[in-house]
């Protein structure tokens, strides 16, 4: 097997050919004739002339064995030698496919790829879950307080892509955002890969909502159509539980032609307020949703995709748009909840109306900091909004994997950075 495929080609020698360290793991250069195969099971097979053990393994210390088949939770121990696997070499595949149809599906529909930084002195989303970065300790008295300002490893690149949304009317990134949050959760990474776009001149959020559609829509049929035996491994071996329709499309999209469900945040706290479900947070309006909750709200709707919008002012950071109304006092934001994950989406029209702006950032005191920010909608502003969709709670979506570890290659967590 050379990692181009799940198929292995099959290799036949006569036994003088047969070398002691030929085992299962090895490292092998074979040469010889590519013929027809007589057997059903593969098309074609190579007669050898010449085996040669590159890199010999000792199958008693290799962890995995031939023909078995070891769950995701026992490769996940061996991250340096978990891609030799099929089902992480699958996985892998499926997320090199997802990021090329994440990239075409932009590309086709006109947006500029912005390379947002990775080291910046803005805590985007106000959360606090920031790393700062400073150089290592140095004899050179020079290097420390390099960057003059607190640096920090990126949350989002969302207000970089804002800086652009004023020059280009779609753009979009995708690239590692960093969190630290203390979380050992199914769901939580420290290091991610997001996808995020910016759109100007909206009107209102379904012209984000179907922008997340069409993405979440067309990647994912990219995915089925360019990787479908790979899916199938995982959906018939790794993750067995995993719902595929009848159709072999992940969620039957044409039973909900032009949109998935959308449901205010309103309506979700009714909807779980009527639920006879137990669960561990309680919920009223205005407080935030739980994982629990999510999932529920993806069950209430039959297991597809939802949009849930308004949510409260006051749960949302400072750049959400103000919905100005009462009593409930709302935000323009939306978050996509998905099957199995909870929240893939997070997104909001922005604050385009200076004087609402400033008087929000002079309330939790950063209208100094985010002066530049300020400058964006003092000079030509426009409505414009964006999203956030976090790329490997995409793969654990459609590939039904449980635990956010087990679709990245070198997961990053707290307690935990292994090579
Ligand atoms: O909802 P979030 O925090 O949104 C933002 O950062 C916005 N500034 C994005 C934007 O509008 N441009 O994060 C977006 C998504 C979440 O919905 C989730 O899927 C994912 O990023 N995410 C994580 N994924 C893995 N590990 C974490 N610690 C994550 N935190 C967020």
């Amino acid at each position: 097997n050379d990692g181009s495929s799940l198929q292995s080609l099959q290799i036949v020698a006569s036994s003088e050919l047969n070398d002691p360290l030929l085992t299962f793991g090895s490292a092998v250069e074979v040469t010889g004739i590519l013929k027809k195969s007589p057997s059903q099971k593969q098309p074609v097979e190579l007669e050898a002339d010449q085996i040669h053990v590159v890199g010999e393994c000792n199958p008693l210390d290799f962890p995995f064995k031939i023909k078995e088949r070891h769950g995701l939770e026992y490769i996940r121990q061996f991250p340096h030698l978990r891609c030799r696997t099929n089902a992480f070499s699958s996985l892998l595949r499926i997320r090199s496919e997802a990021t090329t149809a994440i990239h075409s599906y932009f590309k086709e529909n006109d947006f500029v790829q912005i390379h947002t930084p990775v080291i910046t002195s803005n805590d985007c989303e106000g959360a606090g879950e920031l790393f700062q970065i400073e150089p290592s300790k140095s004899e050179n008295e020079e290097d420390e307080n390099f960057f003059s300002v607190p640096a920090f490893l990126t949350v989002s690149g969302q207000l970089h892509l804002e800086v652009m949304s004023g020059a280009f009317s779609r753009v979009y990134t995708f690239g590692p955002t960093f969190r630290a949050e203390n979380s050992q959760s199914r769901r939580h990474l420290a290091e991610f890969y997001m996808v995020e776009a910016e759109v100007s001149f909206t009107q209102s959020l379904e012209d984000l909502t179907k922008v997340m559609e069409d993405m979440f829509r067309s990647a994912t049929e990219h995915v089925l159509a360019y990787c479908a035996e790979d899916v199938d491994l995982f959906h018939k071996h790794v993750t067995p539980g995993h719902k595929v329709s009848p159709e072999g499309h992940l969620f039957n999209f044409g039973t909900y032609p032009g949109s998935l469900f959308l449901i205010t945040y309103s309506e979700a706290i009714d909807i779980l307020n009527r639920s006879s479900e137990k669960f561990d947070f309680s919920t009223h309006w205005g407080c935030d949703l739980q994982t629990e909750h999510e999932k529920y709200l993806v069950k209430h709707c039959g297991n597809i995709p939802v949009f849930v919008t308004d949510y409260p002012y006051d749960l949302k950071p400072f750049y959400a748009r103000d919905n100005e109304d009462h009593p409930q006092h709302t935000a323009a934001a939306v978050d996509l909840l998905v099957p199995g994950v909870g929240e893939l989406c997070g997104g909001s029209l922005r604050e385009e109306r200076l004087d609402l702006l400033r008087a929000r950032l002079e309330e939790v005191g950063l209208e100094d900091t985010y002066s530049w920010y300020l400058d964006l909608r003092r000079f030509g502003s426009v409505p414009h909004g964006g999203f956030g969709l976090g790329f490997e709670r995409y793969l654990q979506c459609i590939l039904g994997v449980d635990n956010i570890k087990d679709v990245i290659p070198f997961p990053r967590f707290s307690h935990s950075c292994l090579l």
